[in-house]
């Protein structure tokens, strides 16, 4: 599968590219910068380490990421969220579209969730390009051990969507990360529990020095 990564020269949408190509996909790293984009996918195919997987990455601009690829995968900053999706929203139609955005404001040393008036940064997303299929997922599973490859993560992704098949689309992509199980979290107005959860994660990891992540049990 080709996967475009929309601003993916970060550590989110890195550390997921990293997994996806270790997982056999082509992985479009796409930025605002095209030489910044070009820079990232040399960076991940070295870290990757075998020259079959090094391949597999490519860099350039986010509008032609999200022309080239067919899953998209949002990994910018809230408040970049809405100027990104004004600039792809063409390329983005028909295509599934994956929001990992968490919105978060950070007071006085402390990190809270903020709550678009829609309810979530998904369903906000949605609204503005409703021509793409939307799924919400990966808030609650840190970059830093996505970026490490050969790591056992042993978490969930948990994924909303209202569209059955690319809800199943990508828990299978969840699936094939290593260490990672993808988990039906149900429709996409439930992003908003996974979108607040991740400013609780964040604390919590603060309070006890760690890089924990969310499991859900009994399944
Ligand atoms: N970090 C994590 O552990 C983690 C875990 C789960 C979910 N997430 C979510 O994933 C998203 C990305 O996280 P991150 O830590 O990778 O973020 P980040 O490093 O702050 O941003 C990712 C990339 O977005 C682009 N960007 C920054 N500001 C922008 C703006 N105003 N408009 C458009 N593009 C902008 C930049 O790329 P260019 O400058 O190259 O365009 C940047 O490299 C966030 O929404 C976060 O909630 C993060």
């Amino acid at each position: 599968m080709n996967i475009g990564l929309i601003g993916g020269t970060g550590p989110e949408g890195r550390g997921l590219g990293m997994q996806l190509a270790l997982a056999g996909h082509d992985v479009i790293v796409g930025s605002r910068d095209e030489g910044r984009a070009i820079e990232t996918s040399r960076e991940l195919a070295a870290t990757c380490g075998s020259e079959q997987t090094a391949d597999r990455f490519a860099g350039t601009t986010n509008v032609n990421a999200a022309s080239q690829c067919e899953v998209a995968f949002l990994t910018v900053p809230y408040s970049g969220m809405l100027t990104t999706l004004q600039t792809i929203s063409r390329q983005l139609r028909g295509k599934i579209c994956v929001n990992t955005i968490a919105p978060l404001e950070f007071v006085s040393g402390h990190v809270r969730a903020i709550s678009p008036s829609t309810g979530s940064a998904a369903e906000e997303a949605e609204r503005e390009v409703p021509e793409a299929r939307w799924v919400a997922a990966f808030h609650t599973v840190p970059a830093r051990g996505l970026l490490r490859p050969g790591s056992r993560l042993n978490t969930d992704a948990f994924v909303c969507s209202n569209d059955e098949d690319a809800l199943k689309t990508v828990i299978g992509l969840a699936d094939e990360m290593q260490g990672i199980r993808g988990v039906n979290a149900g429709a996409l107005e439930n992003a908003r529990y996974l979108e607040g959860a991740t400013a609780l994660l964040i604390s919590m990891n603060r309070i006890y020095g760690a890089h924990g992540s969310l499991k859900f049990v009994g399944i």
